[in-house]
């Protein structure tokens, strides 16, 4: 039997994703009803985490909680994996016991090759490469404030990152438009963009990207394993900024998300994040409901 693993968002098809938000809406509401839902009791969560968290790691344990079970936070500062283990010998092991193993580490090979060694489905918590479980919340959010993403305009401002890649995979299956706009050394990867190019436009001009747009997506200026670069990026970034000017360019009823944490007055200023057009409280809380979609899209029969 093939297991099914969620290591970027085109591990789903659109009618997938679209259902899995959909369901994401129904435990949240149930959750807050304080339903009592335990699909997996006495199941297992190994979280492996080779960066930080404050999100990822309590929506997910917090979810493994709520449905029954467990998880358990293994980072590589006390584990074998951190003094050399072999990948595929973790992946074995940690299979072998858990349920399901969810990932957060620097080059996305090192969590392919950890699920080509796993028995268990493996989760991808973030690469250098992409967010897929972000993206699962973005568009739950998107979906609670707006109705279908389908047909509507997204425009991602700053680095052609991780996040920027999660949401260029996002407007294929979704079928959204989604402009970018990024200095021109820090552009998405050309993978990425040979594989979206029909629903992605590159632009250098911020004001003219964030024009008619429904969404304006914004992260950080330097990423985890990014820091020594951080100078060199806030320059390269400082026209990028998400401020009043480019909110006021964008459709009057427009949303503003960053999957956080953020960097108020760096890649976005503090009128922008605390107004009235950003979700990003939401777009956090909703890592538990999508998540909690997702595990049991995976794990439950
Ligand atoms: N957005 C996000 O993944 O946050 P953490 O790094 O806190 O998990
Ligand atoms: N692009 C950011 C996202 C953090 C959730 C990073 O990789 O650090």
């Amino acid at each position: 039997m093939t297991v099914r693993h969620f290591l970027t968002l085109t591990d789903l098809s659109s009618n997938e994703f679209t259902a899995l938000l959909h369901r994401a809406i129904e435990l949240r509401a149930m959750h807050k009803k304080g339903e009592i839902y335990e699909p997996l009791k006495n199941k297992v969560l190994a979280m492996v985490f080779e960066k930080s968290s404050t999100r990822t790691r309590v929506s997910f344990e917090a979810g493994m909680t709520q449905f029954g079970g467990h998880a358990i936070f293994l980072s590589p500062r006390d584990t074998q994996l951190g003094r050399g283990e072999p990948i595929e010998d973790s992946a074995r092991v940690l299979s072998s016991m858990a349920t399901c193993i969810m990932v957060r580490t620097f080059e996305h090979e090192k969590i392919e090759r950890f699920a080509e060694y796993s028995s268990v489905p493996v989760i991808n918590g973030l690469t250098d490469d992409v967010h897929p479980c972000q993206l699962l919340a973005d568009m739950q959010t998107f979906l609670e404030h707006k109705g279908d993403i389908k047909g509507k305009t997204v425009t991602w401002v700053g680095d052609g990152n991780n996040m920027c890649h999660s949401y260029m995979h996002a407007a294929k299956l979704l079928d959204f438009k989604l402009n970018i706009a990024c200095p021109e050394a820090y552009k998405p990867q050309r993978k990425f963009l040979d594989a979206t190019s029909d629903y992605v436009e590159l632009m250098h001009d911020p004001l003219a990207a964030c024009q008619q747009s429904d969404l304006i997506v914004t992260d950080v200026w330097a990423s985890m394993g990014q820091e020594e670069e951080q100078t060199k990026r806030e320059a390269a970034f400082a026209p990028y900024q998400v401020n009043k000017s480019l909110m006021a360019v964008a459709n009057t009823d427009a949303l503003f998300m960053h999957c956080l944490p953020a960097h108020r007055g760096e890649e976005v200023s503090a009128d922008v994040i605390d107004g009235n057009q950003s979700v990003v409280w939401d777009e956090a809380e909703n890592r538990l409901h999508a998540q909690k979609a997702l595990l049991e899209f995976l794990l439950v029969e």
